[in-house]
């Protein structure tokens, strides 16, 4: 029987509270999919700080290193807003990203039928929709040195942040987008502000020839982001896939989530290259959104996006498209019988604690597989 490994941090604030609820999951599909998951859970962010005085561990980065998928719940909050920035929750995160080279996030948003009224937008810009967002992860202005606060002769202090991308970086993150979209509807939408920026000049340039070479068969489009921006509001099915740097997939991918119905929808897979004796990737599943301090403790966040990106997990690391399709179709039917967490009820309507949405999702599951 097939065996994987997967290390669980769940981080800080809603992060454990819906990682509870993937463990749920992830115990019925060990005991019903005829593939054995092993976990192992660690800690993460401000939890690790609080323990560690970092924000994860070289012992813990190691187990990220060796498990065949690492699951992230959520990390940060209002409790370490003053740690030193090196040490911040956020910095655990990063390193993961960084160091296990996950390049390309890739962050679908999907309306399901049953919230094409949940949405902030009119029913008929979001119902159906199903775009995909692939941020370049492990690039730009997040790593880019100099990275650092000096204080000038003056006494004025003075903060940078640069912005850099390389041939080979740009033309990695290209190929996904391109090699997604053709099992999609063959569309790549590459986003970035070349009217202001060099990286973005080097962006477009890169993309355009990738997509000369070696994928003239997919539909491409340019959007300077800002514009990309409003046009996710004004008629986001126009979209496909969407290729865009770090920051700006950053932030268009909290935008999408609107689309979705709650920032709680919307799932992630962070991706490296394959290796190429053995073609696994490394790879980490986590939600878009974060900890939540507003809602921690309450019991009351929606593990969806978080269940979703397990989803992801079985599909991307496992070859398990038909358990992924599953766990994806138990939410639907979840969603379909109007169960709904706070931030997916209209005014006045019921909804269910996080466990109690974890549980019908995998009763749901049950039902499905019969
Ligand atoms: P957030 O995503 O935590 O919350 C934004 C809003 O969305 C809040 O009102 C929150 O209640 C709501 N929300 C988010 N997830 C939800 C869920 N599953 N169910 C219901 N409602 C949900 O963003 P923020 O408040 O800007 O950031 C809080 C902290 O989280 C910060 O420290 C930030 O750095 C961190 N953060 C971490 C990650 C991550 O770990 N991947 C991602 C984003 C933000
Ligand atoms: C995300 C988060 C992270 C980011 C933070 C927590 C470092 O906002 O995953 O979207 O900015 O990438
Ligand atoms: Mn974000």
């Amino acid at each position: 029987m097939a065996s994987y490994n997967l290390l669980l941090l769940p981080g800080d604030g809603i992060g454990p509270e819906v990682m509870a609820e993937v463990e749920r999951v992830i115990r019925w599909l060990d005991a019903n999919s005829g593939v054995h998951f092993e976990t192992e859970t660690d800690l993460v962010g401000g939890s690790a700080y609080d323990v560690h005085g970092v924000a994860i561990t070289d012992e813990t980065m190691k187990t990220a290193m060796a498990a065949d998928a690492v699951i992230f719940g959520a990390v940060g909050g209002p409790k370490w807003d003053a740690v030193p920035y090196e040490v911040r929750p956020e910095a655990g995160l990063l390193r993961l990203r960084k160091d296990l080279e996950l390049f390309a996030n890739l962050r679908p948003a999907i309306c399901y039928p049953a919230l094409a009224d949940a949405s902030s937008l009119k029913r008929e810009v979001v119902e159906g929709l199903d775009i995909l967002i692939l941020r370049e992860l492990t690039g730009g202005v997040y790593f880019g040195e100099p990275k650092e606060i000096v204080t000038l002769e003056n006494g004025e202090k003075r903060a940078v942040d640069t912005q850099v991308y390389t041939t080979h970086e740009i033309e990695r993150i290209a190929r996904v987008a391109f090699e997604l979209a053709r099992a999609r509807r063959n569309k790549v939408t590459s986003m970035e502000k070349r009217n202001v920026m060099r990286s973005g000049v080097l962006w477009n340039q890169v993309v355009t020839a990738v997509h000369k070479a070696e994928y003239p068969d997919v539909q491409l489009e340019h959007m300077l982001a800002d514009a990309g921006g409003m046009q996710l509001v004004r008629w986001p099915k126009q979209f496909d896939v969407i290729v865009t740097d770090n920051l700006f997939g950053d932030m268009l991918s909290d935008v999408a989530a609107m689309l979705t119905g709650s920032l709680g929808m919307l799932p992630s897979a962070s991706l490296g290259a394959p290796d190429p004796a053995t073609g696994k990737r490394k790879a980490l599943y986590e939600p878009v959104h974060g900890s939540a301090p507003d809602i921690a403790g309450k019991g009351i966040a929606n593990p969806i996006a978080m269940i979703a990106s397990l989803g992801m997990a079985l599909r991307y690391s496992f070859d398990m498209g038909e358990a992924a399709d599953l766990v994806d179709g138990a939410i639907a039917d979840v969603l379909a019988s109007g169960t709904r967490t706070a931030d997916l009820a209209a005014k006045g309507q019921n909804s269910v604690s996080t466990r109690e949405m974890g549980e019908a999702i995998v009763k749901a599951m049950a039902k499905r597989a019969g």
